[in-house]
């Protein structure tokens, strides 16, 4: 069957002269064909930038008025059109493309455009993309985008940080089993465990913030790709856009999409930490360890088995991980062996960015809801913190340290009594050191009179006093060093926060006075 085409093929209409995108298909004898131009169309996932799309222009066009091209007065019909094109844009959110625009339009760009000349006339909107381009335009409003989504991160991030520091304060004590190859190894407490993924999360949030600065850079005024004739002053439309400079180069700033990948790896490795909480999480509250327990609300059940409580959004969290690997996959590779300049593939990058921006928001904020609110087992930890010769490690040290034995010496005979204990059936606190030859005077040697008391766990971690490790005080040491963590970075987070609020309302007040004058 022929494709049915938006313009009759015989007789193109010339460029402009259609509300459509035959705007700038002058070049073209015949329209488009309407399947290759939904095949080729970004419209749908271009609601995403609209905003700061209308943004963009608002921002050129103060530029095009400073550098002569447009007088006040068709400033203030652009600036008009564009604002008639936010409301139109609204209207058909839910909607978004109507029919009308998806056969029409291969993007939002020239459709904002097309909506501004209806507005104002070609004599006035016709001048609006002088000195831009679709490239920079795109990855401008990407970066913005990606910017406010990033900020969002930050903050849940910073939230679920504070949680753990707070957990990890009130269960500083409470002991708890630490394993190694998923067997029971040392006797640590709850919040020591909970530091750990404090310490794996903060650096996702250094990463996060070493990428900003990078990703807070306007690539706007470069052009197609190799700058124009036009001199529009970038740095301002860096201000008012709430940039913190521009990229040099015309061609790196519509060409490079490094920026992505780097985004996509520091989401990765927040997406991975994640799903090792969860991964925990989910281990300790199935039988039989039961250590924590999910409310209620949080938990899942089965339509078949009465008796399930499932861990279902800890599974899903655990998941995302995976992919966020397929996401950054693409985003690291879809660059590579590509000549410099702008090229289509790109178009779907935006896609895998921001749904690498969702995924990782959409897991925070579950993480955010449970971590704070998780059921903890105080009993059960202390239970199986008893048992499977748990302190075995503290014992053999304690021989090593107290009666002068090599470590290795001291290993052996903890290793032979922990085999007793398992042929007689108990544990290590009531195993009999004489099953072991020579053990019971070295014990005598190193002031052990009493196996069971030795044991005692509360004393054992008050022992354990290697940096980072879990007696109280060392954990009361690297608490305090992690709040000035956080706060130093949530300061350095909310300035960034403010300084886009800012040069928005700032924005903002004077579009919209300009267009009212
Ligand atoms: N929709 C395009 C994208 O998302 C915008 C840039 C199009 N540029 C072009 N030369 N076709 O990448």
């Amino acid at each position: 069957m022929k494709p049915k085409s938006s313009l009759d093929r015989k007789n193109p209409k010339p460029a402009g002269s259609r509300f459509s995108q035959d705007l700038y298909r002058g070049r073209l004898a015949a329209g488009p064909d309407p399947e290759i131009t939904r095949f080729i169309s970004s419209l749908k996932e271009d609601l995403r930038i609209a905003e700061a799309d209308l943004a963009v222009n608002q921002v050129h066009s103060l530029l095009l008025q400073k550098a002569g091209i447009l007088s006040a007065r068709e400033r203030k019909q652009i600036l008009i059109g564009l604002g008639r094109a936010r409301k139109e844009i609204e209207r058909m959110r839910s909607s978004w493309p109507p029919p009308e625009i998806a056969d029409n339009f291969v993007d939002i760009h020239p459709w904002i455009e097309s909506y501004v000349i209806k507005s104002s006339g070609m004599e006035v909107g016709g001048k609006l993309h002088l000195g831009k381009s679709r490239n920079d335009q795109v990855v401008t409003d990407i970066r913005m985008v990606a910017r406010s989504e990033i900020l969002e991160i930050a903050r849940e991030l910073i939230s679920l940080l504070s949680h753990l520091l707070a957990g990890a304060e009130k269960e500083k004590a409470t002991v708890f089993p630490a394993f190694t190859h998923t067997q029971p190894a040392m006797i640590t407490s709850y919040g020591h465990y909970l530091l750990a993924h404090f310490g794996a999360l903060s650096r996702d949030l250094e990463r996060l913030s070493e990428v900003y600065p990078r990703l807070n850079l306007l690539p706007l005024g470069a052009g197609a790709t190799a700058g124009s004739r036009i001199r529009l002053d970038r740095n301002q439309a860096a201000g008012c856009l709430g940039f913190d400079g521009i990229i040099d180069n015309s061609t790196d700033a519509v060409s490079s999409r490094d920026l992505f990948l780097e985004i996509g790896a520091g989401l990765l490795s927040l997406a991975v930490n994640l799903s090792r909480m969860a991964a925990d999480f989910i281990l300790w509250s199935a039988p039989p360890s039961r250590m924590v327990e999910l409310p209620d609300e949080y938990a899942d059940t089965s339509s078949a088995m009465p008796q399930k409580k499932n861990p279902d959004p800890l599974e899903m969290v655990r998941g995302k991980a995976q992919l966020l690997l397929g996401i950054f996959t693409h985003l690291a590779s879809a660059p590579a062996g590509l000549p410099s300049g702008y090229h289509k593939d790109f178009q779907d990058l935006k896609v895998s960015l921001f749904a690498g921006l969702d995924e990782t928001r959409a897991s925070l904020r579950v993480m955010n809801l449970i971590v704070p609110r998780m059921i903890l087992h105080r009993r059960r930890m202390a239970e199986l913190s008893a048992q499977s010769g748990i302190a075995a490690l503290d014992l053999a040290e304690a021989l090593a340290q107290k009666a002068g034995l090599p470590f290795r010496e001291a290993h052996r005979l903890v290793g032979n009594l922990v085999r007793e204990t398992q042929r007689h059936g108990v544990e290590l606190g009531k195993a009999d050191p004489s099953w072991v030859t020579g053990l019971p005077a070295l014990l005598r040697r190193a002031g052990i009179k009493n196996l069971a008391v030795f044991l005692n766990p509360d004393e054992l971690l008050r022992e354990r006093k290697s940096l980072g490790g879990p007696s109280p005080a060392e954990i009361t040491r690297v608490l305090r060093k992690g709040k000035l963590r956080i706060r130093k970075l949530q300061k350095e987070w909310e300035a960034r926060e403010a300084k886009v609020q800012r040069s928005r309302r700032i924005l903002d007040a004077q579009i919209r006075k300009l267009a009212s004058r």
